[in-house]
C-alpha cells in the first residue's frame, strides 16, 4: 500500500443521470441537454481534480464502464483500510452492473501495489463502500450508516473484516441515503452533520461520543449544497461551492476550503466525497509520508 494521501477518481467518460434511486436524481433536467451537461462534468470533474491535487493529495484517475453512469462515485465501490479494501454489494440493480469493473479497477490498484488485498463481503447484505462506512481517524473506529442502501448487518460484517469498532447509525430519511450525504468527520475531530438525517438513536450514540464543542450542525442550506460530502486532509477540505454558514463555521475553526462547481454530480445526488475514495488510510494514527 501507499504512505501518500491517495485518492481514486473515476473518469466522467460515461457519466450521465438517466435513471432515478435518490430523490435528488434529476434524469429530465440532464436530459434537456445531454451534451452540455457532459461538457459540464467533465469541466467539473477537472476542477475537483486540480482542488485535491492543491489540497495535497495523489489523484489516481481510473475509467468506468458504459452503462454504468454511477460510476463516478466511487466512495460507493468499497471500504479500504490498512491496505484492504473490501467490495461493495449494491442495493439496486441501476449500481450492480458497477461490481465486476469496480473488482477489476481494485485489482489492478493491487497489481500496482496501492493496495494489498481485495476481498469480497459475504452475500445476504448490502454495502455501499465509504459512503456508508467512513474512518474516524480522531476516534479510530468506524461510523457506518444503515437504511436506505447498506444493511444494519453490514456494520458487523466490516467489523470482522477490519477488526475495528464499527458504531452504525441509522440514517431516518432517504434525503440523507448515504451516511456521507449528513455527516463528516473532520481531522480536528469535529463533526460535521445534519441532526435531522438521524434516527433519535444514532443520534444519541453520535452525542455520547462527540462532545457538544466538537458538533458542527449543518443547515438544510448546506445539505442542499452537498456540502457536508466534504473531503478533508489535515486543515484542507473539498468541497462543493458551499453556504455562508459553512465557510464562517468552518473558517474559523481553521480549515481552508477549496469550493468547486460540483453542480452536475449534484443532479446525481452527489457531492465532492463521494466522487472520491481514499486508498491509504491506516488505523495506526496518520502514517504521514517523508515528502516524496
Ligand atoms: N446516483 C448515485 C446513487 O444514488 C449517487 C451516489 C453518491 N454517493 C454517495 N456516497 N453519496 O447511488
Amino acid at each position: 500500500m501507499t504512505d501518500r494521501p491517495t485518492i481514486l477518481l473515476i473518469a466522467p467518460t460515461f457519466y450521465d443521470v438517466s435513471y432515478s434511486i435518490n430523490p435528488w436524481m434529476d434524469p429530465a433536467a440532464w436530459a434537456r441537454d445531454p451534451r452540455g451537461m457532459h461538457r459540464q462534468a467533465r469541466a467539473s470533474f477537472d476542477a475537483l481534480h486540480a482542488a485535491l491535487t492543491a489540497a495535497g493529495f495523489a489523484v489516481e484517475v481510473a475509467e468506468g464502464a458504459p452503462g454504468q453512469p454511477d460510476m463516478v462515485f466511487p466512495a460507493n465501490a468499497a471500504v479500504v483500510l490498512d491496505g484492504k479494501a473490501v467490495l461493495a454489494r449494491f442495493r439496486y440493480p441501476q449500481r450492480r452492473g458497477e461490481e465486476a469493473p469496480f473488482a477489476a479497477i481494485f485489482e489492478a490498484l493491487r497489481a500496482r501495489g496501492l493496495l494489498d488485498s481485495v476481498t469480497t463481503l459475504r452475500e445476504g447484505c448490502y454495502q455501499e463502500g465509504a459512503g456508508d462506512c467512513i474512518w474516524d481517524a480522531q476516534r479510530g473506529h468506524f461510523w457506518a450508516g444503515f437504511g436506505p442502501r447498506s444493511s444494519r448487518e453490514a456494520a458487523d460484517a466490516m467489523a470482522a473484516q477490519f477488526g475495528q469498532e464499527v458504531v452504525a447509525l441509522e440514517l431516518a430519511t432517504e434525503q440523507s441515503y448515504h451516511l456521507d450525504v449528513c455527516f463528516c468527520p473532520l481531522a480536528g475531530g469535529e463533526v460535521l452533520y445534519y441532526p435531522p438525517a438521524f434516527s433519535a438513536a444514532a443520534l444519541r450514540l453520535l452525542h455520547a461520543r462527540v462532545p457538544a464543542a466538537l458538533r458542527i450542525e449543518a443547515t438544510e442550506e448546506d445539505l442542499r449544497h452537498f456540502s457536508v460530502n466534504a473531503v478533508n486532509l489535515d486543515d484542507q477540505v473539498v468541497m462543493t461551492r458551499t453556504t455562508a454558514h459553512l465557510r464562517g463555521e468552518l473558517g474559523r475553526r481553521g480549515y481552508r476550503l477549496h469550493e468547486v462547481d460540483l453542480s452536475p454530480y449534484m443532479l446525481s445526488g452527489g457531492g465532492a466525497y463521494c466522487m472520491t475514495l481514499r486508498l491509504d488510510r491506516t488505523s495506526t494514527p496518520a502514517r504521514r509520508a517523508v515528502a516524496a
